[in-house]
C-alpha cells in the first residue's frame, strides 16, 4: 500500500512546512518534494498532522453494545482523526480477565480500523476489593484502571500499585471517593488526586491521572511533577470547553471558569501530558436516567483547536504534542510524529472550515454531547492509517 500526500502543510510537534509525504508498507518512508507513481492525495490548502491517539475511551463491549460497540466506536474514532485508542474496562462483565482482553483485541483486529489497547480493571469486577486477578494479566496489558469509579480503599490501591510496579504497567487513576462525591465532588477529586500521588511516591509505580478537572488537583499534579515525580495526566476537551452552567451530567463534573483557566495554564506550561476524550456514549434513555458522560471523540480536535489554538493559548505544534505525540509515547506506539520510520498514521484537516457541532450526525451510537450548535473550526478531511485512507469527509 503506497500513498503520496502532496502540497500539504506538514505539522507535528517540532515542524511546520509545506511539502509531500510518502507512505509505503504502513510507514512514513520519505518527506520532501516528491514524485511517486502511486495513489496521490492532494493536500492543497490543508494541514497534515500525525493522527490523534486517545488514552481514554469507552467502546462498551462486551455488554453495553446498545450504547456503543467496537465497530461504531472505531468509526467514530476515525471520523475524529484518531487511529489508536485505549479502552476502559467498565464493561459488562468488567474487563478483569485476559479472555475479555482477547475478545476485544480480536474484534478490533477483525474490524481493522483503529489500533486498540484494552485496559484491565484494578479490582476484580470493579468491586473495589480483590486484586488477585492482576497476577493473570500478560504483557499485552499496559494499563489498569477502575475508571468510572474511584478505588476508595487506600490499602487496595497501594497493593495494586505495588503489583503494577512489579509488572511495569501504569495505573490510571479515576480520582474519586464516591461517598465524598455525594457531599462535594471537588473535594472528592482533590483528595483522591493527592492520595494517589502519595501512593505513587511510596510505591514507585507509574501513575496516570485521568480527566483532571479542578484547579486544585492540577496544582497538586504540577507540584508533584516539579519535584520530579514521574506521573502523567490528561485533560478532556469538555473540561476546557464547558462549565457547570451547562448542567450536563459527566464525571468528573464540568467545573467553573477559574478551573478552565487553570487547566489551560497547565497545558501552556507543559504540565498536561495529553488530551484524552473520555468518550462515553450513552443512549437518550440512559442519559435521562442520569448516566454520566459525553460522546466526544468525533469533535475533540475541533474543540481543542478552537479553544486552545484559535484563542491563542498554544500553538498547533503544541496541540499535536498533547493529542498525538505524548499519548502515543505513553501507550508505547511508534506514532505521533511525521518522521521517516514512524507509522503512516496521519490526519488531513481543514483548519479554516467552520461549522456547528451536530451530535445527530455522529457515527457513534451515543449522541450525548452538550455542545450541540457550538461553532468550531478544524474539520477532519481524511484519516489515514498505515497509508490507507480510512475516512474521507467533505
Ligand atoms: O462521565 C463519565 N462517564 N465518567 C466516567 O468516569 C465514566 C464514563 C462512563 O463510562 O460512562
Ligand atoms: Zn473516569
Amino acid at each position: 500500500m503506497e500513498l503520496l500526500i502532496k502540497n500539504v502543510n506538514i505539522v507535528d510537534s517540532s515542524k511546520a512546512f509545506c511539502g509531500d509525504v510518502y507512505i509505503n508498507n504502513g510507514k512514513i518512508e520519505d518527506i520532501g518534494i516528491l514524485n511517486r507513481d502511486c495513489e496521490v492525495l492532494d493536500g492543497e490548502g490543508l494541514y497534515l498532522l500525525p493522527s490523534f491517539v486517545d488514552l481514554h475511551a469507552h467502546f462498551r463491549e462486551p455488554g453495553y453494545e446498545y450504547k456503543e460497540d467496537i465497530l461504531s466506536g472505531s468509526m467514530a474514532a476515525v471520523k475524529g482523526g484518531y487511529t489508536a485508542v485505549n479502552l476502559m474496562g467498565n464493561t459488562n462483565p468488567p474487563c478483569s480477565y485476559m479472555d475479555i482482553v482477547d475478545y476485544v483485541l480480536d474484534r478490533a483486529r477483525r474490524i481493522g480500523l483503529v489500533d486498540i489497547h484494552q485496559t484491565v480493571t484494578i479490582t476484580k469486577d470493579m468491586l473495589g476489593k480483590d486484586i488477585d486477578h492482576l497476577k493473570l494479566i500478560d504483557e499485552r496489558v499496559k494499563f489498569i484502571s477502575d475508571d468510572g469509579k474511584g478505588i476508595v480503599n487506600n490499602k487496595v490501591m497501594l497493593l495494586a500499585m505495588q503489583v503494577a510496579k512489579e509488572k511495569g504497567i501504569t495505573v490510571i487513576s479515576h480520582a474519586e471517593d464516591e461517598e465524598i462525591s455525594k457531599i462535594d465532588t471537588r473535594l472528592s477529586e482533590n483528595l483522591m488526586t493527592k492520595r494517589d500521588i502519595e501512593l505513587a511516591k511510596f510505591t514507585g509505580c507509574s501513575l496516570h491521572i485521568a480527566h483532571v478537572s479542578t484547579k486544585e488537583a492540577m496544582e497538586e499534579i504540577a507540584t508533584a511533577k516539579d519535584k520530579g515525580l514521574k506521573i502523567t495526566c490528561e485533560v478532556t476537551p469538555h473540561h476546557i470547553f464547558g462549565t457547570s452552567s451547562l448542567n450536563y451530567k459527566v464525571n468528573p463534573p464540568l467545573r467553573e471558569r477559574e478551573d478552565i483557566e487553570a487547566l489551560i495554564r497547565a497545558i501552556k506550561r507543559g504540565y498536561v501530558d495529553a488530551i484524552a476524550t473520555d468518550h462515553a456514549p450513552h443512549t437518550k434513555e440512559d442519559k435521562e436516567k442520569g448516566a454520566m458522560g459525553i460522546s466526544g471523540i468525533e469533535v475533540a480536535f475541533p474543540i481543542c483547536f478552537t479553544k486552545l489554538v484559535l484563542e491563542g493559548h498554544i500553538t498547533l505544534n503544541r496541540l499535536i504534542k498533547i493529542m498525538s505525540e505524548n499519548p502515543a509515547r505513553i501507550m508505547g506506539l511508534y506514532k505521533g510524529k511525521i518522521e521517516v520510520g514512524y507509522d503512516g498514521d496521519l490526519v488531513l484537516v481543514d483548519l479554516k472550515k467552520n461549522y456547528k457541532i451536530d451530535p445527530s450526525s455522529f457515527l457513534s451510537k451515543g449522541k450525548n454531547n452538550p455542545f450541540d450548535g457550538y461553532e468550531v473550526y478544524g474539520r477532519v478531511v481524511s484519516t489515514i492509517k498505515a497509508g490507507k485512507v480510512l475516512f474521507r469527509g467533505d
